[in-house]
């Protein structure tokens, strides 16, 4: 029988919240290669690679490999951080980035990248759609979206999926995890009101990812959840439906707490284009917690 030739993924970040949960979406039907950073894996075609100390190491990889697809996960997740770092953020964000990207043309691989909501000043009132101007408050903003152009400039043949709080049935689901694990201790979880997003399914995500292959997407899209609604709506959600006590919810003012770097107020995005080329839907915020709910670990 004639062996079929799967197409090959590397996925950089396989212990990101994306990249391991793209692993279990991957593994039937494509040759999966991922690189880890501080986490001990032992397995085959996974590769240890410090971004920041040992670049190369990754162009190497890549050029060894020739990917089709290029998964681009690593990123500094923390706002503030990139706020008070900006030499750190900026390397990893851009100036790696567009190794990698350079790297991935070389081999005429597609690169799918993840930015942001950050990357919009969030002043409107609606959902802001990819023909929206940017305009980043952030650090954080800025370099994602300066590695989104830096991308998309090196080949048009890439792929951007700006996204906004991912979330999934592991622990490594920062908000979910956070929120549950103080109200199974009955303690109280403070959670802003004032900060709007579109809180993403991380398996919806990753099944997008799939169907944006298979169907040889590139440019830039909005892949997010349906609900735009604030943190504080967010964890009552998620006590009502684990069954906890609503009131350790605590109504918080962004302004009266010590985040350093300024977010949008309003970060919800719109993915009706991405839904519409795909014929496929991301699902809303009561499906997301439900669905969390039918797979903790
Ligand atoms: N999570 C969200 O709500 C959200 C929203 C919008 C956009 N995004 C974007 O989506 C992408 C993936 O997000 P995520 O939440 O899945 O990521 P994540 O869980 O925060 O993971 C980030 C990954 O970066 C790796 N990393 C950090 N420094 C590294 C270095 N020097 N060398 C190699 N790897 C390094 C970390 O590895 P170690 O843990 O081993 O250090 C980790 O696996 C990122 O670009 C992020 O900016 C995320």
């Amino acid at each position: 029988m004639e062996k079929v030739t799967l197409p090959k993924i590397l996925i950089i970040g396989e212990n990101s919240l994306i990249g391991s949960t793209l692993l279990t979406y991957v593994k039937d039907n494509f040759e999966v290669y991922s690189t880890h950073h501080n986490s001990k894996i032992n397995k085959k075609n996974s590769v240890q690679i410090d971004l920041v100390k040992e670049p190369q190491k990754l162009v190497d990889l890549i050029t060894k490999i020739k990917p089709n697809f290029v998964v681009h996960t690593v990123a500094y997740p923390n706002v503030d951080f990139c706020e008070k770092n900006h030499d750190a953020a900026y390397f990893l964000h851009v100036i790696i980035t567009k190794k990698i990207a350079h790297a991935c043309s070389s081999v005429n691989a597609k690169l799918l990248y993840f930015s942001t909501d950050a990357v919009f000043d969030g002043i409107e009132g609606k959902k802001f759609s990819e023909l929206d101007t940017t305009n980043p408050l952030s650090y954080y903003g800025k370099t994602k979206l300066e590695a989104e152009k830096v991308i998309m400039k090196i080949s048009e043949n890439n792929l951007v999926f700006r996204t906004t709080v991912i979330y999934g049935p592991f622990y490594n689901s920062r908000f979910t995890s956070w929120v549950l694990d103080n109200l199974k201790q009955n303690k109280p979880v403070p959670a802003f009101t004032d900060q709007l997003n579109t809180p993403t399914l991380v398996d919806d995500l990753c099944k997008f990812i799939v169907h944006a292959f298979s169907n040889n997407l590139s440019g830039i899209f909005h892949a997010v959840g349906k609900t735009c609604l604030s943190r504080y709506d967010f964890a009552l959600r998620l006590a009502q439906k684990f069954n906890f006590d609503q009131k350790l919810i605590v109504p918080t003012i962004s302004s009266e707490t010590n985040q350093v770097a300024p977010r949008p107020k309003n970060g919800c995005l719109d993915a009706t284009k991405l839904e519409k080329l795909l014929n496929f839907d991301f699902c809303d915020i009561d499906e997301g917690i439900q669905f969390i709910k039918d797979h903790q670990p």
